[in-house]
């Protein structure tokens, strides 16, 4: 494959501009490298010196390869050493104006038909391209950190940009063995967007008092199966890598480019824990201490008692239910209603235990959550939540019961949609809206959120796994339930699900 451009420049050294030239100088591009500051770019060079050195340790690059490569990336003390490149990539300061600055200057340097690319994460293209006399050529290119781990790029299209431009980027992010998703200039592109959903709603739930925050990672972390694999991280675990001194400001400006969208809502806890500079592992204190202090332990799970007599209520995978509280060591009451000393077990799929709990003896009541069906017998991680009646003896029994066969239990109050069912339910109905909003097609949108994200699978195949059916019924009962906006569905979704077809179908 050879490359759509013959030399690229990347301006700004710093984080992303050095692995964005390692990146195309190993794919066999000279590559051109400046900076404002020299001693940036003098460590940059150290760094690219130190990597290939540690590639030629590590036996995954030859000596002379080393020396090669090396040789294709250029220092450029000003502007005009990119006098030749056909592309130049952007990667200095995040602000508007500077950017706006050195792209006009960028085009008083470079031949007509070059393309000039910007790796911002949050600011418009378009606004970035108005500076320029042709804007046509100017495109977003959005790598990840780090950049030749992170195997995905946003090329994004402004307002303006001409589908020349975006198609060269894609043909050289291929060449590098990247994967590009194309996309519309949007706020967050397609992964910051779609990422909205996994912090923002485990921290409206941790705001509800729904549970705790070990808990609720632990939940995403264990119960969540697509396939064998839940998500690596539970989202506090993931805000305290980041530092919530990003995360937080990200949530907010998503929420307001999009005009207040109820989906993209930020939780006042965050704003507080910035406030208190509780960022994470940079300031030793986040959601979880890092000061090599031992990791909040699990409360063991009651002794299961014996020969307990449990009801299960309709509801979805009764029949596993049963077979489930029968393996457990139950006595399955399997008559029309509860007997007066029955534990009831019921299974709302969106909706809360009170709910469920309407007609039935709500002291006796305790949820299972069900969404991973397949999971009820193998699973690591069980779920249960209480209604505000249900008496704490018939807690214990029920977390003891349900630990009988050691699984790990976690005992929830009540929650429309218990954890997992609001969170992944969260995830798909924005990743929807992307599709809906046609930001990027519904294959890109899940090729960029599992491979910039780490999810296990991608947003809409999550929801083609569970069925569009289940996740719209788990966002239609958490809208009943609660009726905020932010759980209403959205068309991608409604009519998907109504007609049987894959959340992946374009129209
Ligand atoms: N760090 C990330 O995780 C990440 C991920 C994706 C995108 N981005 C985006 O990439 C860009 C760079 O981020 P970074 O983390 O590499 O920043 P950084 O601070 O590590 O590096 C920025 C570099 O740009 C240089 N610079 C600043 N103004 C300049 C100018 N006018 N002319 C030339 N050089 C200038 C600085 O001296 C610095 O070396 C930003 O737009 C950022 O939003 C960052």
């Amino acid at each position: 494959m050879s490359s759509p451009f013959r030399r690229i420049g990347v301006i700004g050294a710093g984080a992303m501009g050095r692995g964005i030239a390692q990146l195309y100088a190993q794919a066999g591009v000279p590559v051109v490298v400046h900076d404002a500051q020299p001693k940036a770019l003098d460590a940059a060079f150290a760094y690219l010196h130190e990597t290939f050195d540690r590639l030629v340790e590590k036996g995954r690059m030859g000596a002379e390869q080393r020396a090669a490569t090396l040789a294709r990336v250029i220092r450029a003390d000003s502007l005009q050493g990119f006098a030749d490149c056909d592309l130049v990539i952007e990667a200095i300061v995040e602000r508007l104006d500077v950017k706006r600055e050195i792209f006009k200057a960028l085009e008083a340097v470079v031949a007509p038909d070059a393309v000039l690319a910007s790796n911002t994460s949050s600011l418009s293209i378009t606004a970035i391209a108005a500076a320029c006399e042709r804007p046509a050529r100017v495109a977003g290119y959005h790598f990840f950190n780090p950049v030749p781990l992170m195997k995905v790029v946003e090329v994004v299209r402004g307002v303006r940009t001409e589908p020349a431009a975006t198609d060269r980027l894609v043909e050289l992010t291929k060449l590098a063995g990247h994967t590009p998703v194309v996309c519309q200039d949007t706020p967050g592109f397609i992964v910051n967007h779609a990422g909205r959903g996994f912090g923002t709603e485990s921290l409206k739930a941790l705001g509800e008092g729904v549970a705790d925050v070990p808990t609720i990672d632990r939940i995403l972390r264990e119960q969540v199966d697509f396939g064998g694999m839940g998500f690596r991280l539970g989202p506090f675990e993931l805000m305290d890598l980041t530092g919530l001194d990003v995360s937080h400001p990200v949530m907010e400006s998503i929420y307001h480019q999009y005009y207040e969208e109820p989906r993209f809502r930020p939780s006042v806890i965050g704003a507080q824990r910035v406030a208190a500079g509780l960022f994470g592992r940079k300031t030793r204190e986040g959601f979880y201490r890092h000061d090599g202090s031992a990791a909040p332990e699990e409360e063991a799970a009651p002794a299961a008692p014996a020969g307990m007599r449990v009801w299960a209520a309709p509801g979805p995978c009764r029949e596993g239910v049963r077979e489930l509280l029968a393996g457990l060591g139950a006595t399955v009451d399997d008559g029309a209603g509860p007997a007066p000393d029955s534990l009831i077990v019921v299974t709302p799929i969106g909706a809360d235990a009170t709910t469920a709990a309407q007609g039935l003896d709500a002291t006796r009541v305790v949820a299972l959550d069900t969404l991973f069906p397949f999971g009820l017998r193998a699973c690591k991680r069980r779920v249960l939540m209480s209604t505000p009646a249900t008496a704490a003896p018939v807690r214990d029994a029920a977390r003891g019961l349900f630990a009988a066969d050691g699984a790990r239990v976690s005992l929830l109050r009540d929650s429309a949609g218990f954890i997992a069912q609001r969170v992944v339910a969260m995830i798909v109905s924005i990743a929807t809206e992307i599709a809906q909003q046609r930001i990027a097609s519904p294959s890109d949108i899940d090729s960029a959120v599992r491979l910039g994200l780490g999810y296990p699978v991608g947003p809409l195949t999550m929801g083609d796994m569970l069925g569009p059916a289940r996740v719209l019924e788990v966002l239609e009962g958490m809208y009943r339930t609660s009726p905020d906006p932010r759980y209403r569905a959205g068309p991608w979704l409604r009519r998907r699900a109504q007609l049987g077809l894959s959340l992946l179908q374009e129209d």
